[in-house]
């Protein structure tokens, strides 16, 4: 497995692999990310994946100081998962301070609504990070999870507007055991607060047997996730704040009444300090 820290070395090293399939990630691997590897090798002969934890991405109060960064556990996941090609670079090499104006990627349409109503310039530097990853690294494919719909459909159409030869392809969901989606900021969960957290699951999979009962009216929906998130069960210390609960159509991301086409339930709470997001695909 070859490592890259910088863009000249890694244009250098993915010019000698043939047809590759790119798995953007931030790093603090677990196996949601290594079932996109998985899947990435199923699309090309050679698989990459870039691991940067993009500043761009986050706002002023969030988490990117903390964010966990543990480089050396993520190359050996990466190495024993097969990966051929690893781009680590640092802040500088994709942001030199030198430039001082920035191009913007948008698609408004998609970013304005759920995540993007919450973190106003989240996608803003998702689209602008992913554009430079694609063009650095020139892939063919490129995996990205469901667990983060909005940003799976947010590339999908700027690869389509912009006419970007990458194919965008989407990975299910991997979640623990108990329910709970993988996530790398699952680590900050404390115990009681990942019992808590639970209801997020419990409520996404309660309406999806609903919906799989016939129950196709979103209101009714919303209303089953909305008490069971508010129902604290044995953890009634540890606060729950919905950020949204939404059930919208799978390619407009556009609110839906009544489901007669695919839809997502899409979800985001704050579980004491950390936001937890979820969502399911409903297919009539
Ligand atoms: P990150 O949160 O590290 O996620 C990297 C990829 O793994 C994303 O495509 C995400 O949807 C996927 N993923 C995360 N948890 C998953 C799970 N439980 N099951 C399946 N897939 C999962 O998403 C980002 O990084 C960044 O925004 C990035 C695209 C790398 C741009 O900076």
């Amino acid at each position: 497995m070859i490592v890259t820290q910088t863009i000249a070395d890694c244009r250098h090293e993915r010019g000698k692999l043939g047809r590759l399939a790119l798995v953007p990630t931030m790093g603090a691997l677990h196996i949601g990310h290594i079932s996109l590897i998985e899947i990435a090798k199923r699309h090309a002969e050679k698989v990459a994946v870039s691991i940067f934890v993009n500043p761009t991405q986050f706002g002023p109060r969030e988490d990117f100081k903390k964010y966990p960064r543990p480089i050396e556990a993520d190359l050996t996941k990466c190495r024993d998962a097969g990966v051929d090609l690893v781009f680590n670079p640092s802040e500088d090499q994709m942001y030199p301070p030198k430039l001082s104006a920035e191009l913007q990627l948008d698609m408004p349409g998609l970013s304005a609504v759920l995540e993007g109503r919450i973190r106003p310039q989240h996608f803003r530097g998702v689209c602008q990070v992913v554009a430079k990853l694609f063009n650095i690294l020139s892939p063919q494919a490129a995996v990205f999870g469901q667990k983060d719909y909005q940003q799976f459909i947010i590339i999908k159409s700027m690869v389509q507007s912009l006419d970007w030869p990458v194919e965008i392809i989407p990975a299910p969901t991997v979640r623990d055991p108990d329910g709970m989606a993988l996530s790398s900021r699952n680590k900050y969960l404390s115990t009681a607060e990942r019992l808590r957290g639970l209801s997020i699951s419990k409520a996404l999979f309660a309406a999806r047997d609903e919906f799989a009962k016939g129950i196709v009216q979103t209101n009714r929906l919303l209303a089953t996730m909305q008490h069971i998130l508010l129902d604290p069960g044995s953890q009634g210390r540890v606060p729950l704040a919905v950020d949204y609960v939404a059930a919208v159509d799978a390619e407009t991301l556009k609110n839906v009444e009544v489901i007669s086409k695919p839809a997502v339930l899409a979800l985001a709470a704050r579980v004491g300090a950390t936001r937890l997001i979820d969502n399911v695909i409903l297919e009539p």
